[in-house]
């Protein structure tokens, strides 16, 4: 697929500081209609000419609007931050693969989220799907969001999002400063949370560490890997995160994060 051709302005409609360096923006944009949870975007900054599409979640979306929440961390994050409401930016997408969604073997199970930092957006848009009246995932017994923060100072952004879709939310924080003193793990551990299905979505030792209690407890653990990236769609190799399994066509222990990703069975990834 051609990269241009799925580039699109998008206009700034909203945007909300929700923690230090923490920003939640809203686009009036058509790829709204295609969204799906787990997907992501490549969001221009406004001098693209220098630099790179930035990937970042797709945090939730409704028929009219996207939202991003990101945080500040070079460069690119700088520059979309500084913009403001009627600013017009490319973004392109929806890319990647996004949860696993439809299947009707949810009954009876009990699905958890684990959002670390910056993973909760990825699982917001799931939680909003999950909470929608005719979705066939009120299926489950429950759902329980556990979402991990460095300290209190983050402000728990977006925890009261998934409160708000009646979804039963603990906080951790790393310090202790909020909530369940540890990560997501230790709170799943801690509260004894049942887990038959896991998703989960944040920096990667959080991910392996989701990866092992998954084996350890017979879980299935869907996982979004956020590996730096490049062109975004599946031509640079930029991205490619090692695989349990050789891949078919190459023969080798890669997967490309962009376009087979971000999210994974956590049981095919070697990480
Ligand atoms: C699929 C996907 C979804 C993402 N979703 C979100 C999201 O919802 N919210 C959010 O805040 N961020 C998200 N990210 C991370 C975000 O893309 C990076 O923070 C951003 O690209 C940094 O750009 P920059 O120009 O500000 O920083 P740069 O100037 O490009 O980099 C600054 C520093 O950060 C490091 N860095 C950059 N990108 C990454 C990365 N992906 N992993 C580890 N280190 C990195 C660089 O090595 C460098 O040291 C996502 C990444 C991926 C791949
Ligand atoms: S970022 Fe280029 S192949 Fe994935």
């Amino acid at each position: 697929m051609d990269a241009e051709m799925i580039k699109r302005k998008a206009t700034i409609i909203n945007k909300a500081q929700l923690a230090p360096d923490i920003y939640r923006m809203s686009f009036e944009t058509d790829l709204c209609k295609e969204a799906k949870p787990g997907q992501f975007v490549m969001v221009y900054p406004p001098d693209g000419a220098k630099l790179l599409g930035r990937p970042v979640c797709i945090a939730t979306a409704d028929e009219e609007k996207l939202d991003i929440v990101f945080r500040v961390i070079g460069k690119g994050t700088k520059e979309i931050a500084a913009c403001n409401a009627g600013d017009v930016l490319f973004i392109e997408g929806p890319l990647g693969n996004g949860y696993p969604m439809g299947e009707d073997t949810v009954r009876d199970k009990s699905l958890v989220l684990l959002g670390g930092g910056l993973g909760a957006p990825s699982l917001l848009f799931l939680a909003k799907k999950l909470a929608e009246k005719d979705s066939q995932y009120r299926a489950y017994k429950s759902i329980t969001a556990i979402l991990g923060y460095r300290d209190r100072s983050l402000n728990h952004f977006l925890a009261e999002d998934f409160e708000k879709l009646g979804i039963k939310t603990i906080i951790a924080t790393d310090d202790g400063s909020e909530g369940i003193h540890g990560n997501v793990i230790d709170a799943v551990k801690s509260k004894e949370i049942k887990a038959d299905i896991i998703c989960a979505c944040g920096p990667m030792p959080m991910l392996s560490a989701v990866k092992k209690y998954a084996a350890e407890n017979k879980a299935e653990a869907y996982i979004s890997l956020e590996e730096r990236m490049a062109c975004g769609v599946g031509v640079c190799l930029g991205c490619v995160t090692k695989t349990v399994n050789k891949d078919l066509h190459s023969h080798v222990n890669n997967a490309r994060v962009c376009t087979e990703g971000p999210v994974f069975n956590a049981i095919d990834v070697d990480i």
